[in-house]
């Protein structure tokens, strides 16, 4: 499989402090590339230098063969890249609708909401937009029956799988993940898994995917990327990985 995208010495300091040191990752097309390493290893911080929220110091990304690093966010965001976010982010008195269809607004870039443009982009395009969640996304996560409910009642996992389908609705080339399993019990972790597998399957969607459940991590995933300390220490399949001195030491040291 070619690269999708080739994550190239990248690094990142926050004043004096190394987020991340020279890091490079390839992420192969159609596939499940994961990220692991124990906390604050700079996990979350190589998917904010990819979708534009840090400035990397030194390196480059490139996407589809583009290199990205200068662009601004929502154009990465135009290219293919969508992500989700360590702790749930949606609008508890909005609906499980009205949430999923800002992941199609994200794209848009911050002017679109200057009220002209977006009022005339309303009108023309959310009629469509509406149609197309509903075709698509909601009956491929199963979130039709609850489409209308607002997201502050809604269990957990439900809450997860909402996310998910934000990210999914402009149907992604590259969608990135930071802990998807986190906070869920067994069946929803295991929904969760067979849903992004579908992404993949049945999209050709490429999953860049953070997370500390090694079971999950390692059943889902073609390739593993270990980090500590914000350097790359391993790298490879994941029954290599899991056997890696250097790995079970950074897990060991940081248990
Ligand atoms: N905005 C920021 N300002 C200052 N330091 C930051 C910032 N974001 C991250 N860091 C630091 O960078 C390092 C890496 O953090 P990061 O959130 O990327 O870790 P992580 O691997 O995602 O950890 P976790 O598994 O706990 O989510 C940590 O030392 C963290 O404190
Ligand atoms: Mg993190």
């Amino acid at each position: 499989m070619p690269d999708l995208m080739m994550i190239d010495r990248v690094s990142l300091a926050f004043g004096g402090i190394a987020a991340l040191s020279e890091v490079s990752v390839a992420v192969a097309e159609g596939r499940v590339t994961a990220i692991i390493g124990p906390n604050g290893a700079g996990k979350t911080s190589l998917f904010n230098v990819i979708s534009g929220f840090y400035r990397a110091r030194a390196g480059a990304v490139t996407f589809a063969g583009k290199d990205i690093l200068a662009l601004p966010g929502y154009v990465r965001s135009k290219l293919g890249i969508a992500r989700t976010f360590q702790n749930v982010a949606l609008f508890d008195g909005m609906s499980v609708l009205e949430n999923i269809k800002l992941g199609a607004h994200a794209q848009l870039g911050a002017n679109v909401f200057s009220a002209g443009i977006y009022l005339f982009w309303e009108q023309r395009e959310e009629h469509d937009l509406t149609r197309r969640i509903e075709r698509d996304v909601l009956a491929f996560l199963d979130l039709t029956d609850v489409s209308d409910r607002p997201i502050g009642g809604l269990p957990y996992g439900l809450q997860k799988r909402v996310e998910l389908a934000r990210a999914l609705v402009m149907r992604p080339r590259l969608l990135m993940l930071d802990e998807p399993f986190a906070g869920m019990n067994t069946p929803e972790k295991v929904r969760m898994a067979n849903t992004i597998r579908r992404c993949v399957t049945e999209w050709g969607t490429t999953v860049l995917l953070i997370d500390h459940d090694m079971e999950m991590v390692m059943g889902l995933s073609d390739h593993v990327v270990v980090l500590n300390f914000g350097r790359l220490i391993a790298a490879g399949e994941p029954d290599a990985v899991r056997r890696h001195s250097g790995v079970i030491d950074a897990y060991l040291g940081a248990a």
